[in-house]
């Protein structure tokens, strides 16, 4: 698919999504979830202490998590193929200090970006839309050195078929097989969990790390 084929499917998904609310259940403004259950499984603290750190998210979305990360002190990068989805993400949080939101291709931007990221991660979002061998690679090298990538998706088990999400194609890898291709795309050590739904109900979270 051409970046432009992948852009106009990213559009039409992001033309009936309902925004996240305002606050959650335990009153927050913003917050981090790996899932697709609102107020459910970990949080930020998996990508380990952020203040101060360089982060990328791949397909930011409405940047409702990235911004999260930028309040608890991180210097935060957003990237989306969806113009719309960059101008709300940036509508709803561009008065954050350390948070900047930008429309890109995840592959086209980094075979090009000279720039280091000491977490790079992705929830939903573009690792589970994109070649993991062309993406893998790009992604180890964005990464500085102790740095962790991480990312989220549907249990594999659990996603519906086809996917819903646009007309691209979804890579519905288990842990065991990002862990293989993670490690023969250079990456030092990693690991996965499935994060069960609320009350054992519910599509279960794929969440897997990689250290450089
Ligand atoms: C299912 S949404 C998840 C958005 C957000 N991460 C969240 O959790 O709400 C997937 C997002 O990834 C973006 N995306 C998909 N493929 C991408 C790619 N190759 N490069 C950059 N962004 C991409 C889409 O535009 C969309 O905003």
């Amino acid at each position: 698919m051409s970046i432009a084929e992948i852009t106009v499917a990213w559009e039409r998904y992001a033309r009936d999504r309902t925004p996240r609310r305002d606050r959650n259940a335990a009153g927050a403004a913003s917050w981090f979830n790996w899932t697709s259950h609102p107020d459910h499984g970990p949080d930020e603290a998996v990508l380990g202490d952020l203040r101060g750190r360089s982060v990328l998210e791949l397909g930011s979305g409405t940047g409702c998590n990235l911004a999260h990360l930028a309040t608890l002190g991180a210097r935060c990068v957003g990237l989306d193929v969806a113009p719309s989805q960059t101008a709300k993400a940036i509508a709803r949080w561009g008065h954050l200090p350390g948070l900047e939101f930008t429309t890109g291709e995840a592959v086209d931007t980094l075979a090009t970006t000279p720039d280091l990221f000491d977490v790079v991660y992705s929830v939903f979002g573009a690792v589970w839309f994109t070649d993991p061998d062309v993406l893998l690679p790009l992604m180890r090298h964005a990464l500085a050195p102790g740095g962790v990538i991480a990312f989220s998706h549907t249990a594999p088990a659990d996603a519906a078929s086809p996917s819903p999400d646009a007309c691209v194609r979804r890579y519905d890898l288990d842990g065991r097989q990002w862990v293989d291709l993670l490690v023969r795309h250079g990456f030092a050590r990693a690991e996965w969990d499935v994060i069960e739904g609320p009350g054992g109900r519910g599509p279960r979270t794929l969440l897997v790390r990689a250290f450089a």
